[in-house]
């Protein structure tokens, strides 16, 4: 039986990796996609989730459009010279065919949890502000749901947005702190391990031999983000696996070791984003979350190769 998974999403070059991986894995079913801001603006985020699912010839997978600003502070969207103008590495692809579905990403959700009792795994690949407003929605879904796998944080080692945060949840850290602060079931996928999975330029050029159209979006969409590794880490055209992670993850989760922290994730001021691992459960009773604290990089980087390279 396929895992039902609904992936929140800010496409997004590693995002779009993320997402052509899962529709080439039988082992997941994807129910849906939602948008949220992050990588790009919300309407470039949503048109590249459309132009994915148009890709990967799942043009019934709906798409629903998010929220297009924090729920609380405007964080500063600085992700262009990450993902580019477009959020797909300046490729400027031709307009998606399809269109949204008429509810909002938070409705979206908790529609999807409360007709599937159990079984829908959340998939956040970005800000958690779409997660946090479906909270709100309707808060039965923390009950509902079967788990939550998201990218973001970082437990054990430095931010990548600033020396303490991470993207994802310094774009929204309210949202954050009430994902993480709800009675549901999270694993945090974070930098501790995503940096330590790394895609070099001979991992690319083997995926480039299978020549598919998702390989060669890919082609097209990378070197806007090996640019952005080479300027900000000194990395020769390898890039960190952020996203793809979390796919990994939900196939084989036995390639991560994992710890069981409570999570806090401060809100305010210049530490705004830090994800506060209380190991020793000093801050109170807050149900843990499982942290992903090490990874078999070198079986990750196989999976990914057989599936993006499948089509
Ligand atoms: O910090 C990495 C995360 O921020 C990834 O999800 C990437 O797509 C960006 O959203
Ligand atoms: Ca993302």
């Amino acid at each position: 039986m396929a895992k039902k998974v609904l992936i929140d999403t800010d496409p997004g070059i590693d995002d779009s990796m993320a997402i052509l991986t899962a529709f080439n894995s039988p082992e997941l079913e994807i129910v849906g996609l939602t948008t949220v801001f992050g990588n790009s603006v919300i309407e470039n985020c949503t048109a590249n989730a459309l132009r994915l699912v148009e890709l990967a010839r799942r043009p019934d997978v709906p798409v629903a459009s998010g929220a297009g600003r924090p729920m609380v502070v405007d964080a500063e969207l600085i992700a262009a010279p990450v993902h580019g103008e477009d959020g797909m590495g300046n490729t400027h692809l031709p307009a998606p065919q399809g269109q949204p579905v008429g509810m909002t990403a938070a409705e979206f959700i908790v529609k999807t949890v409360l007709e599937n009792p159990g079984e829908i795994t959340l998939a956040p690949l970005g800000p958690l502000t779409n997660i946090a407003l479906a909270l709100m929605l309707e808060p039965k879904i923390a009950g509902l749901v079967k788990e939550v796998v998201l990218m973001g944080g970082a437990a054990t080692v430095p931010g990548n947005i600033s020396p303490v945060a991470e993207a994802n949840i310094f774009h929204d850290a309210h949202a954050a702190e009430r994902v993480f602060g709800a009675d549901w079931p999270v694993v945090m996928v974070g930098l501790d391990v995503t940096t330590r999975v790394m895609m070099t330029p001979a991992f690319f050029d083997s995926i480039f031999k299978a020549d598919t159209p998702y390989t060669r979006l890919l082609q097209k969409m990378l070197p806007v983000y090996q640019g952005f590794h080479h300027d900000f880490y000194g990395m020769n055209g390898s890039v960190h696996t952020h996203d793809p992670s979390t796919i990994t993850y939900l196939l084989r989760p036995d390639f991560f070791q994992t710890e069981e922290w409570p999570v806090h994730v401060e809100t305010t001021g210049r530490c705004a984003g830090f994800t506060i691992a209380d190991r020793a459960r000093q801050w109170g009773d807050r149900r843990p979350a499982r942290v992903c604290v090490g990874v078999d990089a070198v079986a990750e980087l196989g999976l990914l190769h057989e599936r993006l390279t499948r089509y």
